[in-house]
């Protein structure tokens, strides 16, 4: 199944995140210096203090908190989201750091057309605290993933992922560190492949051009 259906023009991105938004800052960079054909149209978070909705505004990104309290259920949480994101005529939706599960009502109006970054090498060490589980653990290395989104928790198609050593002394600090660079790398590039039409997903499996 190809996942992109608007080759013509610029690819509209909309960003959901939590927190501090530096892989918005890294997708953003991207857009503004040539390396990835795509604008970033609008950033959503349900945190109206997040960070992430400063650097929208330093950066003249329209950004909207949309907050789950308040509302009368998940569904019209997300409904609300939905209705912002098509506003803004957004073909792919970047989950960065957002920090709740997607329901349908989302993965219905942008099927096929939501992508996550995960600080693991899926399908190890789902959910919250990836980086200090893999330390708990004890592997040797660790990494992260960018996958399609689907109902489960970090569980949908892998499009790209990187490896990342565990040092003898690395803490969960340092080691979210030393995989956050890597996550800046291929988100960037998952979403220059998806802007380009190059990905396929067959199964479980996506396949680029
Ligand atoms: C990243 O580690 C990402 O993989 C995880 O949440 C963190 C978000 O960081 N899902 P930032 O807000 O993009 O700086």
């Amino acid at each position: 199944m190809e996942v992109r259906d608007n080759h013509w023009g610029l690819l509209k991105i909309g960003v959901l995140a939590s927190g501090r938004g530096s892989n918005l800052q890294a997708i953003l960079d991207a857009t503004l210096d040539g390396r990835l054909e795509a604008e970033v149209a609008v950033v959503i978070s349900d945190n109206p203090n997040a960070y992430v909705l400063e650097r929208a505004r330093m950066n003249n990104i329209p950004a909207f908190a949309v907050e789950l309290g308040g509302k009368p259920s998940k569904q019209a949480y997300e409904e609300e989201i939905v209705r912002v994101l098509r506003e803004h005529e957004v073909g792919l939706v970047c989950l960065a750091g957002y920090m709740r599960i997607v329901t349908p009502v989302m993965l219905k109006a942008f099927p096929n057309r939501m992508i996550n970054i995960h600080p693991s090498l899926l399908p190890s060490f789902q959910g919250l605290h990836a980086q200090g589980q893999a330390l708990e653990y004890g592997v040797r290395f660790s990494g992260c993933t960018v996958h399609f989104v689907d109902e489960g928790v970090d569980t949908g198609p892998i499009i790209i992922q990187a490896v990342v050593p565990v040092l003898q002394d690395d803490t969960e600090d340092t080691l979210s560190a030393r995989i956050l660079e890597q996550e800046h790398r291929i988100y960037v590039e998952a979403v220059r492949l998806y802007a380009q039409g190059k990905l396929t997903i067959k199964g479980r499996r996506v396949f680029y051009e």
